[in-house]
Formats: structure tokens, C-alpha cells, sequence
């Protein structure tokens, strides 16, 4: 008999090619630890659901984003951590730590950064529909750039940049003709997408700024983004051609106007399972930016300020979830099912888009593998599974499972359906265990419900009458 799936040494090369955090370890006691903290006792302590992060492998990933950036690329760089993987204050403050900047997408981010102390030159906003309230807020706090996605946006940016008397740091968000599908890609003249400036219509968004809106908005340069859960770098690669053909065509019609920023978007994979490849995030990086810079001397083009928004290759490691086993059903000649006290109202991955997850039972790390069950959820629908064909040992109630390569779109995308209040964030690091978002509770569930007044008053129940 096998003992359980305990992926090997190999795959430490990178955290995002890694299935587990960078310290994850198992102790002679065949007890697992993240951050130096048994997983077993932070379930208990902190009870479960329970969303735990590893601080040395977010800053392994912004390091290998950061480092290979400097080492590689004799341009100015910046990548901007793309919040909606994961947020909450502490994981921005860790952020701004290490020098990253900030890709926001709505006026919750905004606020999120701003109370955070995060500094706003650092942050990029984007969005396919931004408020004229949440662009107010933006321009209000003064992030760093703007990235436009349609006419609209350029539209409200110039009247509320015109009411404050401000001039805003604007990007051009592109819909470039190359859709990814994690493992392959497609170039087509045109994409079905409700984000970006068609390229047939940059002309005229550049004429706009250039013309009625340039006291108002600089133009710094072009952004796209191409897809998530990308595995090649190849698409990147075709992407600096495409985005830089314009910039010298710009440079062409506009007398010399050089564009400073080019913004590559996010999207680099992780390892979910031991079926996922994505190269380390070092060498990905490497070969994006020998493209760019053979590229832009083949134009003869300046190099630009190159920008990243990577989101689930600096979080998803970190992260795993702690669940505990509850009920049980054998259905014969069928399937197990092994019920946890969570499912998809903390990771709706799943369910949304048929994700696949590893796991391990960490009361039981060192015993023999028995079966193979599926793992579910307990909120009502037959779509709450986590995880399908899962070999384990002997399972029994109260048994701790930890979920890998939760860190992404996990507790960002959670919801309270069922009223399951949402779970907690802890953070571990060298022993250390520090909350960064707290468990919410019934109250937390009810405090936004109000009950109108003419409902308040219920009134006797109407007799039925007897036969
Ligand atoms: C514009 C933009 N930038 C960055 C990201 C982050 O992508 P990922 O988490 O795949 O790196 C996304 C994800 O949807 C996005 O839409």
C-alpha cells in the first residue's frame, strides 16, 4: 500500500511550480507544518475552514518577480501584484514591504490599498466599467496609472481629472488577437471580449487623448492582458510584438510620441496537481524580457518601463485550507463521499471551472493510502465537490484535511451562500501564527439585514377552521 501523495524535493525549484509552500515540512512526529506551525493544532485553535497563508512563499514569489526583473532588464520595472487573487490589508502591507506595486480593479481595492497605507503611485486601475465614483476615488488618491478600456472610461477620467485639475497617468487596455487557453493559445484577427480597446479602435482612442483630452491625460502607454493559468511563454512573447509594432507606429503618426510604460498583463501558472508544468516564474520572466529587449532594438525603439500584474503565481502556493472530515457516504460500486465543513462558498474553483486540487489528510500524513473518495462540501448543491478521486487513508469524522494551492481566487471569490460565514486568514511564519482576516461569525451574516417596519409586527395566525 501506498502511503498518501507527499510531492518530493524536486519541485521545490520555484513556488510556483512547487504543489506546497517552500516550508512546508513534516516533522519526526509525522506531523505536517507551514511556517513552522503544525497544521493540526492551527486547525484547532483557529478552527476550520481555515485559509492559512505562508509568508515565506509570498515573498519567495514577489522576490523571483522583483529579482529576476532587476538581474535581467536594464529598463525600469514594476510588477503590480494583482489584488483580486487575494487581499486583505496585511497581505498589502507584505506587498509594499517588497517594493511590489498594486493592479486594482474596483473602488473595495482602492479602499483596501488606501487604508492600508499602501503609496497610490504604485497602483494601477483597471476594470472593464469603472464608476465615475470609484475612478473619482482613484484619481482622488492619486494612483499611479490609469489603464482606459474603453471610450467611456476616457470619457469620465477627462471630466473628473477636469474638475480636480489634475492630469492623469493613463494606459490603453488592448484586446491583442491572442486568447490563451492554459496549456495553448490561439492568434485570431479578432476577439469575442468585453474588455480592452479593439485594436481597430486605438487609432481613434489616441487621436482622443492626444487631441480633446491632453490637458487632461497623458498617454503612457499599452496593457493586455492574455488569459490565466498560462504554462508557455510564448504568447508573451508574440504579445511585445504585437503591443510594440504600435508603439513604433505610434511614434510614426504622432511626431515622435515615445510611450514610456508596456504593460504585459498577468497570468503565469502554478502547479495544482502533479499534471501541471508552468515554468518558475525566474525563467519566464527571463525569456519575456530577452524578447522585449531584441525586440525593441530590432525597432529601434527605447526600452519601456515594463509593467506585470501576476495574481495567482504570487499567492496560490502560499495558501492551503485546513478542513475537518464530517459525514461520510458510500455509495456501493459507485463513489465515497467524504464531507468537509467547508466546499464552495470558500473555494468556488470547482465548481465554476472544474479546477483541480491536491490534498493531504494531515492528522494521518504517514498512513497507508486504503481508498479513494470525494471530497465535498455541505453547502446545497450536487456542483459541491472539491475534489474528485482522492486516494486517502482510512478517513474518519475529525480528521484535519489540507487543501494545496488555495492561496488564489479562494477567499477573494468566497461567498456566504447558506449563510456559512466566511473563514479566516491566518498568516504563518517562523512559528508564528498572525490573523489577517477574521473569521466571520452569525452576526457578522445578519449585520447588513434590516427588517422593514411593516414587517416587524406579526400578527396572530388566522384559525383554521375544523371540519
Ligand atoms: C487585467 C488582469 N491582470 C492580471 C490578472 C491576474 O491574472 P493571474 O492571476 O492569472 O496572474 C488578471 C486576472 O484575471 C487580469 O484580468
Amino acid at each position: 500500500m501506498n502511503s498518501q501523495y507527499l510531492p518530493g524535493d524536486a519541485d521545490r525549484h520555484s513556488p510556483n511550480t512547487s504543489l506546497r509552500p517552500v516550508t512546508f515540512t513534516v516533522d519526526e512526529h509525522n506531523q505536517p507544518l507551514v511556517g513552522g506551525m503544525n497544521l493540526v493544532e492551527l486547525a484547532h485553535a483557529y478552527g476550520t475552514p481555515l485559509y492559512v497563508l505562508d509568508e515565506a512563499t509570498l515573498r519567495a514569489s514577489a522576490r523571483a518577480y522583483k529579482e529576476t526583473l532587476k538581474a535581467v532588464y536594464s529598463g525600469d520595472s514594476l510588477p503590480l501584484y494583482a489584488c483580486k487573487a487575494n487581499m486583505s490589508m496585511g497581505l498589502v502591507k507584505l506587498m509594499e514591504q517588497e517594493g511590489m506595486g498594486l493592479d486594482v480593479v474596483s473602488g473595495g481595492e482602492i479602499y483596501t490599498a488606501v487604508q492600508a497605507g499602501f503609496p497610490m503611485e504604485r497602483v494601477l486601475f483597471n476594470g472593464n466599467n469603472k464608476t465615475y465614483q470609484e475612478l473619482e476615488l482613484a484619481i482622488h488618491h492619486g494612483v499611479g496609472r490609469i489603464s482606459a478600456d474603453n471610450f467611456h472610461d476616457l470619457e469620465l477620467i477627462n471630466k473628473i481629472a477636469s474638475a480636480k485639475g489634475k492630469k492623469v497617468n493613463l494606459l490603453l487596455r488592448v484586446t491583442p488577437g491572442i486568447e490563451c487557453h492554459t496549456h495553448d493559445y490561439i492568434k485570431t484577427g479578432h476577439i469575442d471580449s468585453k474588455f480592452g480597446f479593439d485594436l481597430s479602435q486605438l487609432a481613434a482612442a489616441v487621436d482622443m487623448i492626444q487631441e480633446q483630452y491632453k490637458d487632461t491625460i497623458v498617454l503612457k502607454g499599452l496593457h493586455a492582458h492574455i488569459g490565466s493559468q498560462i504554462f508557455e511563454t510564448k504568447p508573451y512573447e508574440d504579445l511585445i510584438e504585437i503591443l510594440l509594432n504600435i508603439y513604433y507606429n505610434i511614434r510614426e503618426q504622432y511626431s515622435g510620441l515615445v510611450l514610456e510604460d508596456l504593460d504585459l498583463g498577468g497570468g503565469l501558472g502554478v502547479t495544482y496537481t502533479g499534471q501541471d508544468d508552468p515554468p518558475a516564474v525566474s525563467a519566464a520572466v527571463q525569456r519575456i524580457v530577452e524578447k522585449l529587449v531584441f525586440y525593441a532594438k530590432r525597432l529601434n525603439y527605447p526600452l519601456p518601463r515594463l509593467l506585470m500584474e501576476p495574481g495567482r503565481s504570487m499567492v496560490a502556493t502560499a495558501g492551503m485550507t485546513l478542513y475537518t472530515v464530517g459525514s461520510m457516504k458510500d455509495v456501493p460500486g459507485l463513489r465515497k463521499y467524504v464531507a468537509v465543513d467547508g466546499g464552495m462558498g470558500d473555494n468556488i474553483r470547482p465548481a465554476l471551472y472544474q479546477a483541480q486540487y491536491s490534498a493531504l489528510v494531515a492528522t494521518k500524513v504517514n498512513a497507508p493510502v486504503e481508498e479513494t473518495v470525494t471530497i465535498v462540501g455541505k453547502y446545497c448543491e450536487s456542483g459541491d465537490i472539491l475534489i474528485k478521486g482522492l486516494p486517502v487513508p482510512c478517513l474518519e469524522s475529525g480528521d484535519i484535511l489540507a487543501v494545496f494551492g488555495t492561496g488564489a481566487y479562494n477567499y477573494t471569490m468566497s461567498s456566504n451562500y447558506n449563510r456559512f460565514p466566511r473563514p479566516a486568514t491566518v498568516l504563518v511564519e517562523n512559528g508564528h501564527a498572525h490573523v489577517l482576516v477574521q473569521r466571520e461569525t452569525y452576526d457578522t451574516i445578519i449585520q447588513q439585514d434590516l427588517i422593514p417596519a411593516h414587517l416587524r409586527k406579526v400578527s396572530e395566525p388566522v384559525p383554521v377552521p375544523v371540519p
